[in-house]
């Protein structure tokens, strides 16, 4: 089976950071509720750095463990629902600050999801026979651009940072990958982009399309269908992935799940009949950092030396679209 290989990894969570107290202070909000409703202690806020500074810190640090030169890159995936700019996009920049010369950029746009379609986009490139050596996922996100900060059931959940893996194709191996959406949930999840400013118009025509009406560009979410989605969604990916490889949950070393919320995973490790200790969590210090979330735990994991070379590793993420994905790899 053709699959990919993780060469290096990396990660940038900004130094400045938000403690449950310090939420307290804001809004009507108080340590223990967090904590018992979502596990989150802190997260870390970008304090001025772009997002694309925070992947480009993240990229470096993955290219310089995976031993290989910035133009060696054939492609960069960057993920990312909070880029600098409308274009040019993440990857780009990053492209540019890493000196990754010459190689493919593309941006995803897959919410929590991304880093797990990103992954599997470039497994897929990889695979091609088109040249490509290695490819490049960066996953960065700024929640604190867009998290309304006197909305107390959304602003204590978001966090800033960004992670990055270096991949090569790599022939026997296990791989599999089950992605999919629901757009019918379109409007439990969402952030406003920008509106039409040109003369040429006069907003006659109306089209509907069902989403809230936003004042501004700020996260909005409906937490209980949300919570619905992930509780069924995060489970059932898995479960999937591993089918195609004729495997069992339990045949996992490792489970690296979207850090939304510590009940969510605790609900997904009963529904797969798993120990809670086969999933890896670091929500407690960093929030939800959408599509960084799953890569951040992953460095995390690979530092801490909860997965080791040879681990098949599930990676599991359910965000805004809705999408979900799952991969399985070894590491
Ligand atoms: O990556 C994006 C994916 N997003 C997610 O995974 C989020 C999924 N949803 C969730 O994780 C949960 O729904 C939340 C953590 C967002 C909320 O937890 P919940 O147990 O569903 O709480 P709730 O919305 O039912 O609120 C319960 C109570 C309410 O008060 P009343 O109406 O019972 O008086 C809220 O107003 O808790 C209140 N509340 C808070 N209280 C203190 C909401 N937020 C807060 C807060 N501090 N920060």
């Amino acid at each position: 089976m053709i699959g990919v290989k993780i060469l290096g990894a990396g990660k940038c969570a900004p130094e400045n950071i938000a403690t449950n107290e310090d939420f307290a202070k804001i809004v009507d909000t108080n340590d223990e509720w967090i904590t018992t409703r979502t596990g989150i202690k802190k997260r870390h806020i970008a304090n001025g750095e772009p997002t694309w500074f925070l992947g480009a810190r993240a990229a470096k640090a993955a290219v310089e463990n995976a031993g290989i030169k910035p133009d060696e890159i054939g492609l960069i995936i960057a993920t990312t629902i909070t880029g600098d700019y409308s274009t040019p996009s993440v990857s780009c920049i990053i492209q540019r600050e890493i000196g990754a010369k010459g190689s493919m950029a593309i941006d995803v746009n897959c919410a929590c999801s991304g880093f797990v379609y990103g992954f599997d986009m470039a497994k897929r490139y990889l695979q091609t026979d088109c040249g490509l050596k290695y490819a490049l996922v960066v996953s960065s996100e700024e929640l604190s651009k867009i998290t309304d900060y006197t909305d107390r059931s959304t602003c204590v959940l978001f966090g800033d940072g960004a992670a990055a893996v270096v991949l090569e194709r790599c022939d026997d191996t296990i791989y599999a990958a089950y992605l999919g959406a629901d757009g019918t949930g379109a409007q439990y999840l969402l952030a406003k982009s920008y509106e039409s400013h040109t003369p040429f118009s006069n907003g006659g025509v109306k089209i509907e399309d069902d989403m809230p009406k936003r004042e501004n560009h700020c996260l909005y979410q409906d937490g209980k269908e949300v919570y619905k989605f992930a509780t069924k969604t995060l489970p059932l990916a898995c479960q999937k992935t591993c089918e195609i490889l004729g495997m069992t949950p339990g045949d996992l070393n490792c489970i690296v799940p979207h850090q939304a919320n510590k009940r969510i995973i605790e609900t997904a490790a009963k529904n797969l009949s798993l120990p809670i200790d086969r999933f890896f969590l670091n929500l407690e210090e960093y929030g939800n950092t959408s599509s960084a979330s799953i890569p951040i735990a992953l460095c995390d994991a690979i530092d801490t030396g909860a997965i080791k070379r040879g681990d098949k590793v599930c990676l599991v993420g359910f965000g805004a679209g809705l999408t979900y994905g799952s991969v399985i790899f070894e590491y």
